[in-house]
């Protein structure tokens, strides 16, 4: 499959889908050598990768849902179980991390922030190309200081997101995409 394919082809899995077997090590290693080639204006490298493995996603949910908890003492029930199921799916979980210097004299937060972005994306590309589904997440735990705390993050970091990486139950749906013609536009001045 050429890149234009690869890049027409892809789509998420939920995470929910994702099961063993993940990545080897091998290819693990390989996943984020290619995920980390990316734009990079002032080479400033403002991003770095947590993996989330084993036993440790249970344990990882099972502590967000203390949080949460400690948070919103009356949570219903189901939000906690999803807390502690959330990780517990996919194989690898990813977290990618930008790390952003709000006064950079030449590079925008903005700037460094899309780079991050760009690692996502490529970890979406890259675990598709080695037969593999993924999904990007967010959720309450990337926006949290007591979370952020849990993942060892540092004052000028933060979590753009969770790539959940494994092998899908089942091929995921196709969605609708934005049609070209509403989205772009030629500039005539
Ligand atoms: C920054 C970012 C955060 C996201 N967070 C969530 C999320 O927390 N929950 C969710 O259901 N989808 C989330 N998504 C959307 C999914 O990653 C995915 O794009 C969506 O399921 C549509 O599938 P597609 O990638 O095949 O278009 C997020 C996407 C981005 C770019």
């Amino acid at each position: 499959m050429d890149l234009l394919q690869r890049l027409d082809s892809r789509r998420s899995t939920p995470a929910r889908q994702l099961r063993e077997p993940g990545p080897t090590p091998q290819q693990l290693d390989r996943l984020l050598t290619a995920a980390i080639r990316v734009p990079d204006h002032g080479k400033l490298a403002p991003w770095r990768l947590l993996t989330i493995a084993g036993d440790t996603r249970a344990v990882l949910g099972e502590k967000l849902a203390q949080i949460h908890q400690r948070k919103e003492p009356g949570i219903a029930d189901a939000l906690l179980v999803k807390d502690r199921e959330r990780f517990t799916f996919a194989p690898l979980i990813v977290a990618v991390i930008a790390r952003i210097d709000d006064h950079h004299p030449k590079v925008p937060a903005q700037e460094q922030l899309l780079s991050a972005g760009c690692v996502a994306h490529n970890l979406l590309l890259g675990a598709q190309a080695l037969g593999f589904g993924a999904q990007w997440l967010t959720g309450w735990a990337a926006y949290d200081a007591d979370a952020a705390v849990l993942f060892g993050l540092g004052a000028d970091e933060r979590i753009i997101g969770f790539v959940h990486i494994g092998t899908p139950r089942e091929t995921a749906p196709e969605r609708n995409r934005p049609e070209l013609a509403h989205i772009v536009g030629e500039l005539r001045l």
